[in-house]
């Protein structure tokens, strides 16, 4: 009975690259970027910057061909859905402003829609040109984290958990291992990401190790120090709310629109973002399904909304996660997560209710609570709007509030220099360090 009963399991919350049901009305795609060279390295590394070919933070080859299959995987299970043909109404990509997340949606696109018959415009060049969205990273709220003082203030209460401490006097002698080896300096076992991280791209890219990198160092960082880091216990509701919470509150928009038929021959099927561990994790935290492993490269979250008879419009929550495993997508799969609370195929209505907690109405505003006066009159009215309108009347409430945000001087503050580009931070290994949580990997 056990043997019968567990493959059929997993066969029922696994898909290999089948194509989608007919239900599927529409689906968003997020993505992380494909293999790279280092964010950074530590002094005594031998392989520095300029070991490699352009530089660090950079889409390597083995990263394009990553994309390049997740995009011939997307291909075969939506082929039912979106044309083969591409059609620029059908798809829209947006990715954040970095090197390596705009050649990874680059690369998705070609495997995606490699021209035929009449989009064929040069025989020697199996590719077509398509668009790529983007915004300024200070400015993108939906898929980086422009900074935030409420949740730095959240990130200070709490650095030092008791399981935390006991880890720190754990691998104290690691610590003082890496620091002799690397003259790296570091305080903290939670600072060790990036190095840990450098060494890997390394060693993923035929690199030779240091001979001190030891397999225990490697699966003492990855199994036991990084699901405890305080960005992967990250799961309280205003973390929620001000990270993830931004992105699904778009995706209930975009389906309100298309349920809605507001644009008159609305065609959008697919809405795809290209972005990075953390932006794949905030996404899958705030839908609360989050398996806390570490986020492969190219791993893909494709959340589906259906319509069937029976369910009405409902929701699937899919996560392709195995690109490092299984390099062919012809052997990759998905899996289905479960939102708590709700079915495998959870109707919209109680998706929409389960969510509505960790959506922002504002979240500049959310972020500022106490750094500015905040029009608090104005904000219940429109939370109490919000909430009793219910979904077919929100597009009306997020225009009243666009227009009245429009029109504050604070909204103008807020699009004219407030947030200046030198203020992000450089990147580097964000949920591999602990120190370094504003960053992307
Ligand atoms: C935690 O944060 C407080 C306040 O920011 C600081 O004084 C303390 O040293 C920190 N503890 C650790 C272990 O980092
Ligand atoms: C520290 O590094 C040196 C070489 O850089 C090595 O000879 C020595 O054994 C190391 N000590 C420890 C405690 O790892
Ligand atoms: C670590 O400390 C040494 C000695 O103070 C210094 O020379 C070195 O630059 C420091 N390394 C880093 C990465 O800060
Ligand atoms: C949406 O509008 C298009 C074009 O006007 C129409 O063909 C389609 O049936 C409409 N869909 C719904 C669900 O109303
Ligand atoms: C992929 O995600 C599933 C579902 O959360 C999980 O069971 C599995 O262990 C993950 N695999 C990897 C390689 O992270």
């Amino acid at each position: 009975m056990w043997q019968l009963s567990v493959p059929f399991l997993f066969a029922f919350h696994s898909l290999a690259s089948t194509q989608a049901p007919e239900t599927l009305q529409f689906v968003h795609t997020l993505y992380r970027h494909g293999d790279r060279s280092p964010i950074r390295t530590f002094p005594a590394d031998q392989h520095q910057e300029d070991t490699w070919p352009q530089g660090f933070g950079q889409l390597t080859q083995i990263g394009m061909r990553q994309e390049f299959e997740l995009g011939l995987w997307l291909r075969k299970r939506y082929s039912n859905f979106i044309s083969s043909e591409y059609l620029r109404d059908q798809i829209y990509v947006r990715s954040t402003d970095y090197d390596r997340t705009l050649m990874s949606a680059q690369s998705v696109l070609a495997g995606m829609f490699q021209p035929n018959s009449d989009q064929i415009w040069n025989p020697k060049i199996p590719w077509q040109p398509i668009p790529v969205h983007t915004k300024p990273r200070f400015e993108d709220w939906l898929l980086l984290d422009p900074p935030c003082p409420v949740l730095d203030r959240l990130k200070e209460e709490r650095n030092a958990s008791e399981e935390e401490l006991s880890m720190e006097r754990q691998y104290s002698s690691i610590l003082s291992v890496i620091n002799n080896y690397t003259q790296a300096n570091l305080t903290s076992i939670f600072q060790i990401g990036y190095i840990m991280d450098a060494l890997l791209c390394e060693r993923r890219n035929n690199r030779k190790s240091p001979e001190w990198l030891s397999d225990t160092m490697i699966s003492a960082w990855y199994d036991h120090i990084l699901p405890v880091s305080s960005r992967h216990s990250n799961q309280d509701p205003i973390q929620r709310k001000l990270l993830g919470g931004v992105i699904v509150g778009e995706m209930i928009n975009e389906w309100r629109l298309q349920l809605e038929n507001i644009t008159e021959k609305r065609q959008l099927k697919m809405m795809m973002y290209s972005a990075h561990d953390s932006t794949v994790m905030k996404l899958l935290f705030a839908l609360d399904v989050f398996n806390r492993r570490s986020v492969p490269y190219s791993a893909c979250v494709m959340i589906e909304l259906h319509y069937s008879n029976q369910l009405g419009n409902f929701v699937q929550i899919w996560l392709k996660n195995d690109t490092i495993s299984q390099p062919d997508f012809r052997q990759q799969i998905a899996h289905q997560l479960q939102i708590k609370g709700c079915e495998l195929n959870c109707p919209l209505d109680k998706f929409v209710n389960l969510m509505k907690p960790i959506i922002p109405i504002d979240r500049y505003r959310d972020c500022h609570v106490d750094t500015e006066a905040v029009s608090s009159d104005t904000r219940d009215i429109l939370i109490a709007l919000f909430v009793s309108l219910g979904l077919a009347s929100a597009v009306a409430v997020a225009i009243i509030c666009f227009a009245i945000r429009k029109h504050s001087p604070r909204h103008r503050a807020r699009n004219f220099g407030r947030m200046r580009a030198e203020q992000i931070p450089e990147e580097v290994p964000m949920m591999l360090n602990a120190d370094d949580d504003d960053d992307e990997i």
